[in-house]
């Protein structure tokens, strides 16, 4: 039977903030745009940030301040040219946000209120309370919708269709019923997230499983910077949900079994408004060191008392919810116990400042675009800044959008056909009937436990070789998975099993960047090397893995601008 095939002007693969914006910018530009997600597009990840989205537009700060922040929270990996984009586009993008109907909490005399976020000098986080994603995916939904976007809900995107340098379209097929079709287009953009559930505890929603990056992988294009992965300070104890950084930018404060608020040893200046891989290598350093607390000694407290009843629930009314539900605390009449969680991707698909993705350090793809966490532009460096992401995900979406409306009509359609299909079919088929004894829930909590000893806030040599040992041993033994259920209806346990092979492949990547940067930079700490190295790594890796699974890597340069590489401190 013929599998249909579907010709839009632009496919967009994810319905987060950074789809929905570019989305909306396409259709009412005049062009056919489908949005296609695994979920609901009021389900994407987008809509658990919970803290801020960053602008300088407070007569306290400025755009420059805000570029050197982000540079200097980066350790100058990011790149800068990248940077000056974003930031001085901020202020615009709030606004055009309020305008699109987003509602921000505010000050007495009516402005946007903006809450202090760590790494930053000047107050610079505007906020929906502590649900800002949630309300900006909301209305950035509602507008692609509005203005008459099509949105393929619950399909499953298995393959890019990649030929001779072109993108031009992907295979998905429909989780309700298992029906396959071709999305064939012009021009094709990622938005589908970051990787962060590779580890055990993560913030990140059960459906991040990344695949939008080893999609592109495994047609032999590049990721680059995969081995910085932002530890967020503050996770619910036992399971990584997310209290945000508002908690700590509202006055919450950090202390360990003895009472100590740690942070005076390690960041005199910004105390728990440091940078996130600097206050998260201190909670940990203070567990190590056998001052944690909670039942397992694997936690610090983070103290909101002093805040009062009215300040937590005007402000931070979702965060108390979620540690009365998860630990049975509430934050109004005591501390709560947090740690350190894998929370955000600083790696991903390598892409210019406009959006185009790169084929290698030289060339592009002809008609592909990335966006949000998925991408790599490289704005954020080897540790992004707090409320940048939310930032970056709606500014880059609506800005690619806009270079995919110039592009589209410059470009030839590349039709599909039958075969476009043939490796997701393949995929499949060999998922339903492969007759194994392994199961993925058991090989993927080997994956995820192993990932957080292994490569999470602290890595050695000799940890990330384990790793990737552990890493081979487990792709052999995926090649023996067997899966139950074998109807086409809602078959959760085949689409993750297809979600496991690609946390297998992306971590691989992120094992062997990190095992080759012999240097601690960000994000990314090496207690073999742990200072910054930029005679030898101040670099971009860009990483390829070729048919057999095996990885190579390059690197590239990176921009750098007016703020001066300086040691970092806080
Ligand atoms: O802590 C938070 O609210 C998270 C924000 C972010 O990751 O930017």
């Amino acid at each position: 039977m013929s599998i249909p095939i579907y010709t839009y002007d632009a496919i967009i693969v994810g319905a987060g903030l950074a789809g929905c914006a570019a989305a909306r910018e396409l259709q009412t530009a005049g062009k056919k745009v489908a949005v296609i997600t695994k979920l609901h597009p009021l389900r994407s990840h987008s809509g658990a940030a919970q803290g801020g989205i960053n602008a300088a537009f407070s007569n306290k700060d400025s755009v420059e301040l805000h570029e050197y922040d982000t540079v200097k929270g980066s350790d100058y990996l990011a790149d800068q040219d990248v940077v000056e984009f974003m930031c001085q586009k901020a202020p615009e993008t709030i606004r055009w946000a309020e305008r699109m109907g987003a509602v921000f909490s505010r000050n007495e005399d009516g402005t946007i209120a903006q809450r202090p976020f760590g790494g930053q000098s000047s107050p610079r986080a505007c906020f929906a309370k502590d649900r800002t994603g949630l309300t900006l995916l909301q209305t950035m939904y509602e507008q692609a919708f509005r203005v008459g976007v099509e949105f393929w809900d619950e399909w499953y995107v298995a393959d890019l269709l990649y030929a001779e340098g072109k993108a031009y379209g992907v295979a998905a097929y429909n989780i309700r019923n298992s029906e396959y079709a071709i999305f064939n287009a012009k021009t094709v953009m990622f938005a589908t997230g970051g990787y962060a559930r590779a580890f055990k505890i993560n913030s990140n929603a059960h459906a991040n499983t990344g695949d939008g990056l080893s999609l592109v992988a495994r047609h032999g294009l590049p990721l680059e910077d995969m081995e910085f992965v932002q530890f967020h300070p503050s996770g619910l104890s036992g399971n990584g949900v997310l209290i945000s950084e508002a908690a700590r930018g509202e006055g919450g404060i950090l202390r360990n079994s003895l009472g100590e608020r740690f942070m005076e040893k390690y960041a005199p200046n910004a105390l728990e408004l440091a940078s996130r891989d600097v206050v998260s290598r201190a909670i940990i350093q203070e567990i190590r060191e056998g001052r944690g607390v909670g039942p397992r000694k694997d936690a610090v407290f983070i103290d909101l008392v002093h805040l009062g009843k009215d300040k937590i629930m005007e402000r931070l009314p979702e965060l108390r919810n979620l540690a009365i539900t998860f630990l049975g605390l509430d934050m109004i009449k005591e501390p709560i116990l947090i740690s350190a969680t894998a929370h955000y991707s600083m790696g991903g698909i390598p892409m210019n400042k406009h959006g185009h993705v790169r084929k290698n350090n030289t060339e592009y793809v002809e008609g592909f675009y990335a966006a949000g966490e998925c991408s790599c532009s490289s704005v954020h460096g080897a540790n992004r800044l707090g409320a940048n992401s939310v930032l970056e995900a709606l500014l880059f979406g609506r800005f690619v959008g806009k270079t995919m409306v110039d592009d589209v009509d410059n470009i030839q359609l590349r039709v599909a056909t039958q075969e476009d299909a043939q490796r997701m079919v393949d995929e499949i088929n060999w998922v339903m009937t492969n007759h194994g004894q392994e199961h993925v829930p058991a090989l993927r909590d080997e994956l995820q436990q192993s990932m957080t000893e292994n490569a999470g806030v602290f890595r050695t040599h000799d940890t990330l070789a384990e790793q990737m040992v552990i890493i081979e041993s487990l792709r052999e033994r995926y090649k023996h998975i067997r899966i139950s259920d074998k109807s086409k209806i809602f078959n959760t346990e085949l689409q993750e099993a297809i979600e496991f092979g690609h946390m297998l492949d992306y971590s691989l990547f992120i094992v062997s960047s990190a095992l080759a940067r012999q240097e601690s930079r960000g994000a990314h700490f090496r207690e073999d090397f742990p200072t910054r190295d930029d005679d030898n790594f101040l670099k971009h890796t860009m990483a390829y893995m070729d048919t057999n699974g095996k990885i190579t890597l390059d690197y590239m340069d990176v921009t750098l601008g007016k703020h001066e590489l300086k040691a970092r401190t806080y």
